[in-house]
Protein backbone atom coordinates (compact mmCIF):
# COMPACT_ATOMS: atom_id res chain seq x y z
CA UNK A 1 0.00 0.00 0.00
CA UNK A 2 1.46 3.25 -0.94
CA UNK A 3 0.53 6.63 0.66
CA UNK A 4 1.01 9.81 -1.00
CA UNK A 5 1.78 12.94 0.42
CA UNK A 6 2.28 15.88 -2.01
CA UNK A 7 4.42 18.45 -0.63
CA UNK A 8 4.44 22.17 -2.32
CA UNK A 9 8.30 22.43 -3.14
CA UNK A 10 11.78 20.51 -2.43
CA UNK A 11 12.05 22.47 0.54
CA UNK A 12 9.51 20.94 1.94
CA UNK A 13 9.37 17.83 0.59
CA UNK A 14 12.64 17.45 2.44
CA UNK A 15 11.21 18.98 6.12
CA UNK A 16 8.32 16.19 5.61
CA UNK A 17 11.09 13.24 4.96
CA UNK A 18 13.26 14.73 8.02
CA UNK A 19 10.05 14.69 10.17
CA UNK A 20 9.55 11.01 9.56
CA UNK A 21 13.30 10.22 10.22
CA UNK A 22 13.55 12.08 13.62
CA UNK A 23 10.13 10.56 14.48
CA UNK A 24 11.70 7.31 13.98
CA UNK A 25 15.10 7.75 14.85
CA UNK A 26 13.55 8.87 18.20
CA UNK A 27 11.08 6.21 18.64
CA UNK A 28 13.01 3.00 17.15
CA UNK A 29 16.11 1.93 19.43
CA UNK A 30 18.54 0.75 17.49
CA UNK A 31 17.38 2.30 14.45
CA UNK A 32 18.43 0.47 10.96
CA UNK A 33 18.12 2.65 8.24
CA UNK A 34 18.11 2.43 4.44
CA UNK A 35 20.04 5.65 3.08
CA UNK A 36 20.09 6.82 -0.67
CA UNK A 37 22.32 9.26 -2.20
CA UNK A 38 21.43 11.70 -5.50
CA UNK A 39 20.10 15.25 -5.41
CA UNK A 40 16.92 14.24 -3.95
CA UNK A 41 18.02 13.55 -0.63
CA UNK A 42 20.41 15.98 0.02
CA UNK A 43 17.76 18.43 1.66
CA UNK A 44 16.29 15.37 3.95
CA UNK A 45 20.21 15.12 4.70
CA UNK A 46 20.38 19.20 5.52
CA UNK A 47 17.38 19.38 7.87
CA UNK A 48 18.56 16.36 9.84
CA UNK A 49 22.62 17.99 10.18
CA UNK A 50 20.78 21.08 11.63
CA UNK A 51 18.30 19.47 13.73
CA UNK A 52 21.79 16.77 14.95
CA UNK A 53 23.58 20.69 15.59
CA UNK A 54 20.62 21.79 17.57
CA UNK A 55 20.46 19.40 20.23
CA UNK A 56 17.64 17.92 19.01
CA UNK A 57 18.86 14.24 17.55
CA UNK A 58 21.26 11.28 18.41
CA UNK A 59 22.51 9.10 15.61
CA UNK A 60 24.03 6.97 18.80
CA UNK A 61 22.35 4.03 17.64
CA UNK A 62 21.57 4.49 14.18
CA UNK A 63 22.79 2.18 11.75
CA UNK A 64 23.03 2.78 8.19
CA UNK A 65 22.94 0.79 4.89
CA UNK A 66 23.37 2.40 1.75
CA UNK A 67 21.49 1.66 -1.72
CA UNK A 68 24.68 1.71 -4.33
CA UNK A 69 27.83 2.64 -5.41
CA UNK A 70 29.79 2.97 -8.51
CA UNK A 71 31.92 0.20 -9.17
CA UNK A 72 35.72 1.58 -10.10
CA UNK A 73 35.12 4.62 -7.48
CA UNK A 74 36.92 4.35 -4.01
CA UNK A 75 35.68 6.14 -1.64
CA UNK A 76 38.31 9.16 -1.79
CA UNK A 77 36.41 10.16 -5.20
CA UNK A 78 34.30 12.97 -4.63
CA UNK A 79 31.60 11.30 -7.49
CA UNK A 80 31.53 8.25 -5.24
CA UNK A 81 28.54 7.62 -3.19
CA UNK A 82 30.40 7.15 0.21
CA UNK A 83 32.21 10.67 -0.49
CA UNK A 84 28.95 12.26 -1.02
CA UNK A 85 27.54 10.24 1.98
CA UNK A 86 30.52 11.85 4.58
CA UNK A 87 30.42 15.48 2.75
CA UNK A 88 26.66 15.60 3.36
CA UNK A 89 25.82 13.75 6.42
CA UNK A 90 28.08 11.47 8.11
CA UNK A 91 30.84 13.81 8.90
CA UNK A 92 28.25 16.67 10.75
CA UNK A 93 26.73 13.56 13.23
CA UNK A 94 27.60 11.66 15.71
CA UNK A 95 27.19 8.13 13.77
CA UNK A 96 29.35 5.40 15.18
CA UNK A 97 32.00 4.54 11.87
CA UNK A 98 30.93 1.13 12.59
CA UNK A 99 27.30 1.23 11.93
CA UNK A 100 27.72 2.74 8.37
CA UNK A 101 27.54 0.14 5.42
CA UNK A 102 28.02 1.29 2.03
CA UNK A 103 29.01 -1.53 -0.49
CA UNK A 104 32.58 -0.88 -1.52
CA UNK A 105 32.88 0.55 -5.15
CA UNK A 106 36.47 -1.46 -5.47
CA UNK A 107 37.30 -4.92 -4.94
CA UNK A 108 39.02 -7.75 -5.31
CA UNK A 109 36.23 -10.86 -4.79
CA UNK A 110 32.80 -9.89 -5.97
CA UNK A 111 30.75 -12.88 -4.26
CA UNK A 112 32.74 -11.92 -1.19
CA UNK A 113 31.24 -8.76 -1.14
CA UNK A 114 27.99 -9.16 -1.81
CA UNK A 115 27.73 -12.13 0.56
CA UNK A 116 29.33 -9.95 3.27
CA UNK A 117 26.59 -6.47 2.56
CA UNK A 118 23.71 -9.21 2.49
CA UNK A 119 24.88 -10.96 5.74
CA UNK A 120 25.58 -7.14 7.68
CA UNK A 121 21.73 -6.40 6.78
CA UNK A 122 20.63 -10.04 8.33
CA UNK A 123 22.70 -9.44 11.23
CA UNK A 124 21.15 -5.91 12.26
CA UNK A 125 18.01 -7.59 11.83
CA UNK A 126 16.63 -6.20 8.22
CA UNK A 127 16.17 -2.67 7.40
CA UNK A 128 13.30 -0.82 9.37
CA UNK A 129 13.07 2.09 7.09
CA UNK A 130 14.72 2.86 3.46
CA UNK A 131 14.97 6.02 2.29
CA UNK A 132 14.58 5.66 -1.48
CA UNK A 133 14.74 8.17 -4.83
CA UNK A 134 13.64 7.28 -8.07
CA UNK A 135 14.97 7.45 -11.90
CA UNK A 136 13.45 8.90 -14.57
CA UNK A 137 13.44 5.14 -15.96
CA UNK A 138 11.98 4.28 -12.51
CA UNK A 139 14.69 2.57 -11.36
CA UNK A 140 15.13 2.42 -7.43
CA UNK A 141 19.08 2.08 -6.43
CA UNK A 142 20.63 1.18 -9.01
CA UNK A 143 17.69 -1.69 -9.88
CA UNK A 144 17.56 -0.88 -13.94
CA UNK A 145 14.45 -1.77 -16.17
CA UNK A 146 15.11 -4.91 -17.31
CA UNK A 147 13.47 -8.50 -18.28
CA UNK A 148 13.86 -9.44 -14.80
CA UNK A 149 14.80 -7.50 -11.69
CA UNK A 150 17.36 -9.60 -8.68
CA UNK A 151 16.67 -9.91 -4.77
CA UNK A 152 19.83 -9.65 -3.47
CA UNK A 153 22.99 -7.16 -3.95
CA UNK A 154 24.44 -7.32 -7.40
CA UNK A 155 26.53 -5.97 -9.51
CA UNK A 156 24.67 -3.93 -13.14
CA UNK A 157 25.48 -2.28 -16.50
CA UNK A 158 23.83 1.19 -15.84
CA UNK A 159 21.48 1.98 -18.78
CA UNK A 160 22.45 4.68 -21.21
CA UNK A 161 19.72 6.94 -19.82
CA UNK A 162 21.09 6.36 -16.30
CA UNK A 163 24.54 7.52 -17.17
CA UNK A 164 23.23 10.71 -18.95
CA UNK A 165 21.33 11.56 -16.04
CA UNK A 166 23.99 11.25 -13.80
CA UNK A 167 26.17 12.70 -16.09
CA UNK A 168 25.87 16.30 -14.69
CA UNK A 169 27.54 15.44 -11.50
CA UNK A 170 30.88 14.87 -13.31
CA UNK A 171 33.18 17.04 -15.57
CA UNK A 172 32.44 14.72 -18.94
CA UNK A 173 30.18 11.99 -19.35
CA UNK A 174 32.81 8.79 -20.73
CA UNK A 175 33.90 9.95 -16.70
CA UNK A 176 30.58 8.21 -15.53
CA UNK A 177 31.22 4.52 -14.40
CA UNK A 178 29.56 1.95 -16.68
CA UNK A 179 28.98 -0.18 -13.49
CA UNK A 180 27.27 -0.16 -9.98
CA UNK A 181 27.04 -2.45 -7.02
CA UNK A 182 23.29 -2.10 -5.73
CA UNK A 183 20.96 -3.49 -3.01
CA UNK A 184 18.78 -5.89 -4.74
CA UNK A 185 15.08 -5.22 -5.17
CA UNK A 186 14.19 -8.12 -2.88
CA UNK A 187 16.27 -6.64 -0.23
CA UNK A 188 14.14 -3.44 -0.55
CA UNK A 189 11.51 -4.92 -0.43
CA UNK A 190 12.43 -6.30 2.93
CA UNK A 191 12.27 -3.13 4.82
CA UNK A 192 9.72 -2.72 7.00
CA UNK A 193 8.88 0.59 6.13
CA UNK A 194 9.90 2.74 2.60
CA UNK A 195 10.06 6.27 2.05
CA UNK A 196 10.45 7.43 -1.62
CA UNK A 197 11.26 10.61 -2.31
CA UNK A 198 10.38 12.71 -5.63
CA UNK A 199 10.95 15.91 -6.75
CA UNK A 200 10.75 17.85 -10.13
CA UNK A 201 8.62 17.53 -13.48
CA UNK A 202 11.33 15.09 -14.75
CA UNK A 203 10.45 12.47 -12.25
CA UNK A 204 6.39 12.91 -12.85
CA UNK A 205 6.08 10.24 -15.49
CA UNK A 206 7.91 7.58 -13.31
CA UNK A 207 5.93 8.91 -10.34
CA UNK A 208 2.79 8.30 -11.95
CA UNK A 209 3.80 5.17 -13.42
CA UNK A 210 4.98 3.55 -9.82
CA UNK A 211 1.61 4.73 -8.15
CA UNK A 212 -0.79 3.20 -10.92
CA UNK A 213 0.93 1.50 -13.21
CA UNK A 214 1.09 -2.10 -14.15
CA UNK A 215 3.69 -3.51 -11.74
CA UNK A 216 6.14 -4.76 -13.85
CA UNK A 217 10.51 -5.37 -14.01
CA UNK A 218 10.34 -2.64 -17.02
CA UNK A 219 9.61 0.18 -14.61
CA UNK A 220 10.92 -0.95 -11.17
CA UNK A 221 9.22 1.25 -8.80
CA UNK A 222 6.64 -0.10 -9.43
CA UNK A 223 7.37 -3.09 -7.52
CA UNK A 224 6.54 -0.71 -4.57
CA UNK A 225 2.85 -0.95 -4.90
CA UNK A 226 2.96 -4.71 -3.53
CA UNK A 227 5.08 -3.41 -0.15
CA UNK A 228 2.75 -3.33 2.82
CA UNK A 229 4.00 -0.15 4.26
CA UNK A 230 5.41 2.47 1.47
CA UNK A 231 5.25 6.50 1.80
CA UNK A 232 5.80 8.88 -0.86
CA UNK A 233 6.48 12.22 -0.38
CA UNK A 234 6.56 14.16 -3.64
CA UNK A 235 6.81 17.43 -4.81
CA UNK A 236 3.83 19.28 -6.88
CA UNK A 237 6.45 19.36 -9.99
CA UNK A 238 6.41 15.60 -9.53
CA UNK A 239 3.40 14.85 -8.96
CA UNK A 240 1.41 16.83 -11.39
CA UNK A 241 0.36 13.80 -13.74
CA UNK A 242 -1.58 12.32 -10.84
CA UNK A 243 -2.50 14.83 -7.91
CA UNK A 244 -5.58 15.69 -8.84
CA UNK A 245 -6.73 12.19 -10.35
CA UNK A 246 -5.33 9.93 -7.15
CA UNK A 247 -7.82 9.58 -3.91
CA UNK A 248 -7.82 6.56 -3.55
CA UNK A 249 -7.66 2.94 -5.48
CA UNK A 250 -6.40 -0.31 -4.28
CA UNK A 251 -2.50 0.35 -4.37
CA UNK A 252 -2.51 3.88 -3.80
CA UNK A 253 -4.39 6.56 -1.10
CA UNK A 254 -3.66 10.50 -1.82
CA UNK A 255 -3.09 11.74 2.03
CA UNK A 256 -3.20 15.40 2.59
CA UNK A 257 -0.25 17.23 3.85
CA UNK A 258 -2.14 17.77 7.18
CA UNK A 259 -1.71 13.97 7.88
CA UNK A 260 2.42 14.06 7.96
CA UNK A 261 1.92 15.98 11.74
CA UNK A 262 1.55 13.13 13.41
CA UNK A 263 5.38 12.54 12.21
CA UNK A 264 6.50 16.03 13.79
P1 LIG B 1 18.41 12.00 -8.21
O1 LIG B 1 18.59 10.45 -8.51
O2 LIG B 1 17.99 12.11 -6.77
O3 LIG B 1 19.78 12.58 -8.43
O4 LIG B 1 17.38 12.52 -9.14
C1 LIG B 1 17.62 9.55 -8.10
C2 LIG B 1 17.90 8.20 -8.70
O5 LIG B 1 18.42 8.13 -9.83
O6 LIG B 1 17.57 7.19 -8.06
Amino acid sequence: MIQLIIANNYEDMSKKASKLLISRIKDTIPLNLGLATGSTPVGLYKELVTEYANGNLDFEHTRTFNLDEYIGLSPYNPNSYSYYMWKHFFSHINIRKENIHIPPGIFANEQKVIDDYEEAIVQAGGIDLQVLGIGANGHIGFNEPGESLSVSTHIVELKSETIKANSRFFENKDEVPKKAITMGMGKIMEAKEILLLASGKEKAKALAQTVKGIVETHCPSTILQIHPNVKIIADKEASFLIADRIRASNNCILFSSDRMEQYG
